[in-house]
């Protein structure tokens, strides 16, 4: 028997393992590489029981979409989903548009289905990569040329630009685009080989009943959106003292006012689910939520950045025996994959 790392189980056991929740049901994976992803079984898990829990009739909202990990995998009959990327919003709205969207590759990528890295930078980035002066402004039909012209973009340069877009924080590393000067600026990543076409219509069905919105945090809170007789909210922001990498202006002067947004609603009944850094602790449990920590596998942080396991918070409210959240069996067994893998397989076989 082939084994993964001298365990007893095959690597198929371990891939099955990592796409699938205790209960055996598939793990939807997000169409974006979007860091922070909540797509792992000891998220989905819990988050699909804790769904059940508050009644499956309830509309699911989430102010920080991002990778759109939690609403394809709770498929609520009705989401409300909003992120401040504007990229992000466009490229779903894209997906669940009539016409879908789907990228043919060919014209970037060589005989091997590769995609130079010169290539990539001249015609999706627009330039040559960084450090070079002189190359702005970016070429005719690129990323960044669309990015300078957002104003005059007819529908088809709009669907073009989603295209581009998709491409760049595909091979972004870990979907950081780093933008500067409102302008895409990665420097390295992965690139390819990619399958000549990607189709992204796969995912329509899995997005009927969304309501996308390209709002920023502060603007939801000052809506009047949320409504908590009937909605379920879910707040996956940036990390308090981690969140630099999506907010180079900051996020974290809004964790406060958030927390307290959030404790106002959840005494007016709504039941929420709100994840951040063991340090929005303090603020959750000022608000009267029920916090845990629990360990996450920490894979962000590029060059430089720490990894490996480290606390995260889960704060709760309105969600009868969320303590199934601490005690789940994949939460138990995060701390690394194949532990995790071995978890599983000893409770399901
Ligand atoms: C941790 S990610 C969400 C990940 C998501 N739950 C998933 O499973 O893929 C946080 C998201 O917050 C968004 N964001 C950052 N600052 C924001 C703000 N001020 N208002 C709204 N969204 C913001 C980022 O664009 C990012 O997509």
């Amino acid at each position: 028997m082939r084994e993964v790392r001298g365990l007893a189980i095959t690597p198929e056991q371990a891939a099955w393992a990592a796409m699938h929740d205790v209960e055996g049901q598939m793990i939807v994976p997000s169409p974006l590489k979007w860091p922070g992803g909540k797509g792992r079984p000891s998220y989905v898990g819990p988050l699909r029981d804790a769904f059940n829990r508050v009644g499956r009739q309830r509309r699911v909202v989430e102010p920080f979409l991002g990778g759109a990990n939690i609403a394809l995998n709770l498929q609520p009959e009705r989401a409300l989903l909003s992120d401040s990327d504007p990229h992000l919003i466009s490229a779903y709205e894209h997906m669940l548009s009539p016409e879908g969207i789907s990228i043919d590759w060919s014209q970037f990528t060589d005989d091997e289905g590769m995609i130079e890295k010169p290539t990539f930078y001249d015609l999706i980035r627009g330039g040559l990569p960084q450090g070079r002066i002189g190359t702005w402004p970016p070429r005719e039909g690129s990323l960044n040329h669309f990015m300078q012209n957002m104003q005059d973009l007819s529908p088809e340069e709009r669907r073009r630009m989603v295209q581009m877009w998709l491409l760049f924080q595909q091979a972004a590393y870990q979907g950081h685009t780093r933008r500067r000067d409102g302008l895409f600026r990665i420097g390295s990543g992965t690139l390819g080989p990619y399958s000549p076409t990607w189709d992204y219509s796969h995912y329509a069905p899995l997005m009927r009943g969304w309501d996308l919105r390209n709002m920023g945090i502060a603007d939801f809170m000052d809506s009047d959106l949320v409504n908590p007789e009937q909605d379920f909210l879910v707040l996956d922001p940036p990390y308090l003292k981690q969140g630099a990498n999506y907010t180079p202006d900051g996020f974290d002067r809004l964790q406060q006012p958030m927390a307290e947004w959030a404790g106002g609603l959840a005494q007016q009944g709504l039941p929420i689910v709100a994840f951040n850094s063991q340090f929005a602790r303090p603020l959750y449990d000022k608000e009267r939520f029920n916090t845990i920590l629990h360990s996450r596998m920490d894979t962000s942080g590029g060059r430089g950045g720490q990894r490996g396991v480290r606390p995260e918070m889960i704060a709760y409210a309105n969600i009868p025996d969320m303590d199934w959240f601490r005690n789940h069996p994949s939460a138990q067994f995060i701390k690394s994959q194949d532990a995790f893998a071995i978890g599983w397989s000893m409770l399901s076989h």
